[in-house]
């Protein structure tokens, strides 16, 4: 068993959900490597006492990020951090030789963006990866097989999405993910919309074009010290896009929304794709149900199908158990490790999202907003 000794740099949110996905590693029952953490790193120390209690491997706290990259000690770090310090942190670690896996989006622009890809190209022996766990639920396995296996035919249409409605109550504070300079001009399409491109642009199917639908819905928030604050940023986007398939070259309607205003929604993902010979459809409402249609003339029936525990690296849960979030993350976090270690991913869809596909959602984002702009459709 080889082990990777990791830093966490941003030990907020995300940074607590790796370190826990490292604390049950053993949950993965056949996998070759596995990740040690021993470096943190955040501004704000109350945060990491949470770390320093759980964890006794952590040799190294610190606030200064320059510090854990120059630790000799670690090998790999997670970067979970706002966006509009993504570039100079993620650069910073590359040069330093550390793999990386930085958070969504990956650049809190598309300069920023290209900044990063220029480092990751100056450094290939660095192993750079984007997160978004969204790839790795039993059902998005499912149809990510189903793909690989040309099940659907002509693709007619798809549609992707991950929804949030936490927005909706507006007396909620601002938080730095409602601010252009820290969240970025995207809004949420840079907090939300990796997660919806993962699938689509790792099938290999390419917005050519895109009619964007931004919505500014809330025009202030509570500022948390009893004043009010502007919100700055887009809370609702609905991309309509002409895509190509790359292998076929066929081409459809892809529709990818992103929301923190959908109703009812509290952390929902979607999936769609429909074809000549098959459909299948999938919501994380229902996360242990995939829904498929296959066509071979007569009825058009669709089979709801309960997934269990299908992962894509297995794990002690026996097969018959729903998964969850935090499931997902595992899995997120065993496809980073076991592609460090063997050079490509157990299969094509359980894979992280490459630096390539990261930097092909700015080029989407960044036409969505020429889109709303110009309101007129924008080629890429
Ligand atoms: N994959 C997912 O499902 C998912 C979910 C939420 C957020 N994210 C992404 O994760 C990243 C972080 O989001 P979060 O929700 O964890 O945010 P968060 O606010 O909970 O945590 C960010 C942490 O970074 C720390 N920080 C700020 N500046 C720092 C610096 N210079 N050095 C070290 N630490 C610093 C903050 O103190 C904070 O603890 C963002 O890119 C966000 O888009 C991903």
């Amino acid at each position: 068993m080889r082990t990777v000794k990791f830093g966490i740099i941003g030990c907020g949110l995300m940074g607590r959900e790796f370190a826990s996905a490292a604390a049950r590693w053993c949950h993965l029952s056949d996998i070759d490597v596995k990740p040690e953490i021993v470096a943190v790193c955040d501004t704000s120390d109350k945060i990491l006492k949470w770390y320093t209690d759980n964890f006794q491997s952590i040799k190294q706290v610190t606030s200064d990020y320059k510090q854990l990259l120059a630790n000799a000690d670690v090998e790999a770090v997670y970067i979970a951090v706002p966006h509009n310090l993504h570039a100079e942190l993620y650069c910073a670690a590359i040069k330093a030789g550390k793999h990386l896996l930085g958070e969504k989006p990956f650049g809190i622009d598309k300069p920023a963006n290209d900044t990063i890809m220029d480092c990751i190209k100056k450094h290939p022996n660095v192993f750079v990866r984007c997160s978004s766990e969204s790839l790795f639920f039993p059902a998005m396995q499912k149809i990510g097989k189903m793909l690989e296996n040309n099940a659907f035919g002509h693709i007619l249409e798809v549609n992707s999405g991950f929804l949030h409605s936490s927005d909706l109550d507006f007396t909620k504070p601002i938080n730095w993910k409602r601010m252009l300079k820290l969240n970025g001009e995207y809004g949420c399409m840079g907090d939300l919309g990796m997660h919806a491109c993962h699938m689509p642009f790792r099938a290999g199917w390419l917005p050519k074009n895109v009619s964007a639908i931004l919505s500014k819905i809330v025009k202030e928030r509570p500022d948390g010290k009893g004043g009010m604050a502007p919100c700055e940023t887009w809370d609702n986007a609905t991309l309509f896009c002409l895509t190509e398939d790359t292998s076929s070259k066929v081409q459809f309607p892809m529709t990818i929304k992103t929301q923190r205003i959908a109703p009812g929604n509290k952390n929902t993902w979607y999936f769609e794709v429909l074809g000549t010979k098959a459909s299948a459809r999938w919501s994380s409402k229902q996360i242990n149900t995939v829904e498929i249609l296959e066509y071979t003339g007569g009825e058009q029936a669709w089979q709801v199908i309960d997934m269990g525990h299908e992962m894509a690296y297995k794990s002690i849960t026996g097969g018959i158990f729903e998964a969850g979030f935090s499931d997902s993350i595992l899995q997120m976090w065993a496809a980073f490790l076991y592609e460090i270690h063997h050079g490509k991913p157990i299969s094509k869809f359980a894979g992280c999202v490459t630096p390539d596909e990261a930097a092909l959602s700015h080029k989407l984002f960044t036409a969505a907003l020429k889109s709303e702009k110009e309101k007129s459709t924008v080629c890429l």
